[in-house]
């Protein structure tokens, strides 16, 4: 068991890659990594008590994204839509507070409909899951810097302000699985001094076991934050 100490990272924020790999492997349909992905999704929900996480941020579908075929795109949406309704009384159960970063309410009025009524139901939860869908980074950014020029300063202060995260504390550590090394548009801003880690496995064989290698692997590091 872990401790939770000043070395344990607050905000870990994945980048869950390689579903498409992981059924290419098996010779079984692009879906079928994608729901096997939702899956290890919901086991490493259910394991966050004790870890010392207080947000995870899970990037689930980029702005970038709907570049993929239409069929895969639609797959993606209704794994979403399936997910909602099966896990959202567990999460309130289990005082998850689900956030959603990005463009969502451009996504189908139903999924809208469903993730209002999902956050408004996870409203009080305390620990947060923040999902991102239909999230770039450098979107987010421009659109804060917009608001915050409106507002009179672009200051760093001011665009953070601005950002979907500006609730959230600064990312502390990234784990990429599936090896490739790259951000993809992902929290730009908010990984200013995250520390990063970059496994092999693909995101349907990420446990929870690798999520505490992770953390251990956190607690070693040492930050700078630009001191000495
Ligand atoms: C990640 O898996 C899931 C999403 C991007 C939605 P991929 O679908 O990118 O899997 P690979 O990278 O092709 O293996
Ligand atoms: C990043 O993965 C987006 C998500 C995991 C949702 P991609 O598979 O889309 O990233 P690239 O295209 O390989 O950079
Ligand atoms: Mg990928």
């Amino acid at each position: 068991m872990s401790q939770v100490s000043e070395t344990s990272a607050r905000h870990v924020a994945i980048i869950m890659d390689g579903n498409g790999r992981w059924a290419k492997r098996r010779a079984l349909p692009r879906a079928m990594g994608h729901k096997r992905g939702v899956e290890a999704v919901r086991t490493l929900v259910r394991s966050l008590q004790g870890t010392g996480v207080e947000c995870l941020t899970l990037y689930a579908f980029s702005s970038e994204n709907w570049k993929r075929p239409e069929e895969e795109v639609s797959d993606l949406m209704n794994l979403m839509r399936n997910f909602i309704r099966s896990d959202l009384d567990e999460f309130v159960e289990n005082g998850v507070r689900l956030k959603i970063v990005g463009d969502w309410r451009a996504l189908a009025p139903d999924i809208v409909e469903m993730l209002e009524d999902a956050l408004e139901r996870t409203a009080n939860g305390s620990h947060t899951v923040a999902v991102a869908l239909n999230y770039g980074s450098q979107q987010e950014i421009a659109a804060a810097a917009r608001a915050a020029a409106a507002e009179g300063e672009i200051t760093p202060e001011a665009i953070e302000r601005h950002l979907f995260t500006a609730d959230l504390p600064p990312v502390d550590l990234l784990i990429r699985t599936s090896g490739e090394v790259r951000l993809s548009n992902f929290l730009l801003w908010q990984m200013a001094y995250a520390e990063m880690l970059f496994v092999d496995t693909l995101w349907p064989d990420f446990t929870p076991e690798h999520l505490q290698a992770a953390l251990d692997d956190f607690a070693t590091r040492e930050r700078r934050f630009g001191g000495r």
